[in-house]
C-alpha cells in the first residue's frame, strides 16, 4: 500500500506552478468524441482521473497519445460500446460519456458513474435533460440504457445549477436539431472553458458564464486545439497552505478572478497576500482572525475548498464556522483533524472550529479527494510525522504533489508499506 509520509512544520518558499483544471479536463476530453477529427488539448493535468478517461477512450477505439502536459485524441475510428462498471466507476465525470455517445450515436449503455463519496450524487437532472431532448431512459439495476430516434433542441430548466447536468445538457444540445435554452445553468469557469472549446469545434453557444445558456444545434463538429484553464481548486489549496507556512510563496499560473471568493476571505482574516495578473505571493501571518464561511455555487465559496480551509480555521484565534451547502457528507476529514489536535464539532451541515490549536502528526486516512487535501495541509503544518493512507484519492486530483511541495521546502515522500 502506498502512503504519504510527511515531516511537518517546514517553511515553504519558492514557487508552485498550478496545473490545468481537473474538472475542465474531465469534461473537455469526452467532449472531443462529439465530432470526427484530431483534438489537441494542452495544460492537461497528469492525474489518475485523466488516466481513467484515457482507458475509456481506448476502449471506445479512440486513438489517444499523451505527452507531459498534452493529449492528442483522434476520433475517426470510434466505436460505440457499453461502458462497463470497471471504467464508469473510476470517476464521476465518466457520465459525460453518456451525453456524448447519446448525442453522436443516439444510443448509449453505461454502468453507474463513480467519484468521491461526499453525498448522494443523484443524476436526475441529467436524465431530465436527456428526456427533454427526446431520449428514452431505461434504468436497470446497475446500468442505464439511453436511446433516441432523434434529438431535438429543448428548453431545460435545472432544479439547481448542477455542474454535471449543465455539462451534459450542453454536450447533447450542440448537435441536437434546433434551439436549446438551459436555464438555472451552472456558471463555473469549467463550463465556460467547455463552451469555448466547443465553439472552436463549430458549436453555436451563447450565454455561458451566466445562468442562461442558448445553443443552436449544428450538424457536425470538427477537431481543434485548446489550452485548458488552470485549476482554481489546486491554486486555492496551495494558497491556503501558503497562508499557514509560506514565506514569499508564489502560486503561479492562476486566474485570480476564479479564486476571488477565497482570497477575499484570506484578506478578511488578516493574511498577507499580494495578487498579480497570473500569480500571487503569500506569507504566513500570526493572529489570524476567525471567520464564518458558507459554501455556494460559483462565484460563491467553492465546496471543493471547504475541507482544505478547515485546516486554516484551526489556526485562527477564536471560533470560526463553515457551512457546507452543496454536499451532505463532506466532513469525513474532521475526525482526523481532531485526532491531530484540532477542536471541531459538526452541527448538521456546519463545522464549528475552536482555534487556535496545535496540530501533531499521526496516522490519518484520505477518505476522499479534498479530505486528502485538508489532511495534507494539516500534516505540513503539524509538529512531527504524519502518514496519510488511501492516497489514491489525492492522486486523482492533484498533479505531482510530492515534486511540487519538495521544490518549495516540504519534507514529503510516497512510501510503500
Ligand atoms: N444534484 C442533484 N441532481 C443532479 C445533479 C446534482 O440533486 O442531477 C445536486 C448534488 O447532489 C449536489 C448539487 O446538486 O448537491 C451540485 O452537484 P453538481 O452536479 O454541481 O456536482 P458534480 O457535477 O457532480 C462537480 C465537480 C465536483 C464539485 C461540484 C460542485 C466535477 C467532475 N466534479 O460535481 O468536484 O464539488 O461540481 O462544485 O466537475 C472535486 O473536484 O473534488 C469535486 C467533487
Amino acid at each position: 500500500m502506498k502512503v504519504l509520509n510527511i515531516i511537518g512544520n517546514k517553511t515553504l518558499t519558492g514557487s508552485i506552478r498550478i496545473s490545468g483544471a481537473k474538472n475542465s479536463a474531465v469534461a473537455l476530453i469526452p467532449a472531443c468524441l462529439l465530432g470526427n477529427g484530431t483534438y489537441t488539448l494542452c495544460n492537461v493535468p497528469n492525474i489518475l482521473d485523466i488516466d481513467a478517461l484515457e482507458e475509456t477512450l481506448k476502449y471506445l477505439n479512440v486513438d489517444v497519445s499523451r505527452a507531459s502536459e498534452s493529449i492528442v485524441i483522434k476520433t475517426d475510428k470510434i466505436e460505440n460500446k457499453p461502458i462497463p462498471y470497471e471504467l464508469s466507476s473510476r470517476l464521476r465525470a465518466s457520465y459525460y460519456f453518456m451525453a456524448v455517445l447519446l448525442a453522436r450515436f443516439h444510443y448509449v449503455e453505461m454502468s453507474l458513474p463513480g467519484g468521491c463519496s461526499i453525498g448522494k450524487r443523484p443524476i436526475d437532472q441529467t436524465l431530465k435533460a436527456f428526456k427533454a431532448y427526446g431520449a428514452e431512459v431505461i434504468e436497470e439495476e446497475e446500468k442505464f440504457i439511453i436511446k433516441a430516434d432523434k434529438l431535438t433542441g429543448a428548453n431545460i430548466h435545472l432544479d439547481m445549477p448542477s455542474v454535471g447536468a449543465t455539462v451534459n445538457s450542453i454536450l447533447v444540445g450542440v448537435i441536437a436539431k434546433g434551439k436549446t435554452i438551459i436555464t438555472n445553468a451552472a456558471k463555473e469557469p469549467e463550463i465556460e472553458d467547455l463552451c469555448l472549446m466547443l465553439k472552436k469545434m463549430g458549436a453555436k453557444i451563447k450565454g455561458y458564464g451566466t445562468n442562461t445558456i442558448e445553443i443552436t444545434g449544428v450538424k457536425e463538429l470538427t477537431g481543434c486545439n485548446h489550452d485548458i484553464i488552470s485549476d482554481r481548486i489546486e491554486a486555492g489549496t496551495y494558497t491556503i497552505l501558503g497562508a499557514l507556512i509560506g514565506k514569499d510563496l508564489k502560486i503561479d499560473n492562476i486566474i485570480p478572478e476564479h479564486i476571488k471568493s477565497l482570497t477575499d476571505i484570506l484578506k478578511e482574516i488578516g493574511c498577507d497576500i499580494k495578487i498579480e495578473k497570473d500569480y500571487l505571493i503569500i506569507n504566513s501571518q500570526d493572529n489570524l482572525k476567525p471567520v464564518n464561511i458558507k459554501t455556494d455555487y460559483y462565484p460563491g465559496f467553492p465546496t471543493d475548498l471547504q475541507q482544505p480551509i478547515t485546516t486554516l480555521l484551526t489556526q485562527c484565534e477564536g471560533i470560526s464556522s463553515i457551512e457546507e451547502n452543496i454536499w451532505e457528507n463532506r466532513f469525513m476529514n474532521v475526525p482526523y483533524l481532531n485526532k491531530m489536535g484540532a477542536n471541531i464539532e459538526i452541527e448538521e451541515k456546519k463545522c464549528i472550529v475552536h482555534g487556535k490549536t496545535k496540530l501533531t502528526g499521526c496516522e490519518v486516512v484520505a477518505t476522499d479527494l479534498r479530505a486528502g487535501a485538508c489532511l495534507l495541509i494539516a500534516a505540513l503544518i503539524s509538529e512531527g510525522e504524519t502518514t496519510i493512507k488511501e492516497i489514491k484519492h489525492l492522486l486523482r486530483g492533484y498533479e505531482e504533489i510530492v515534486e511540487k511541495l519538495t521544490n518549495v521546502g516540504a519534507k514529503i515522500e510516497i512510501k510503500e508499506i
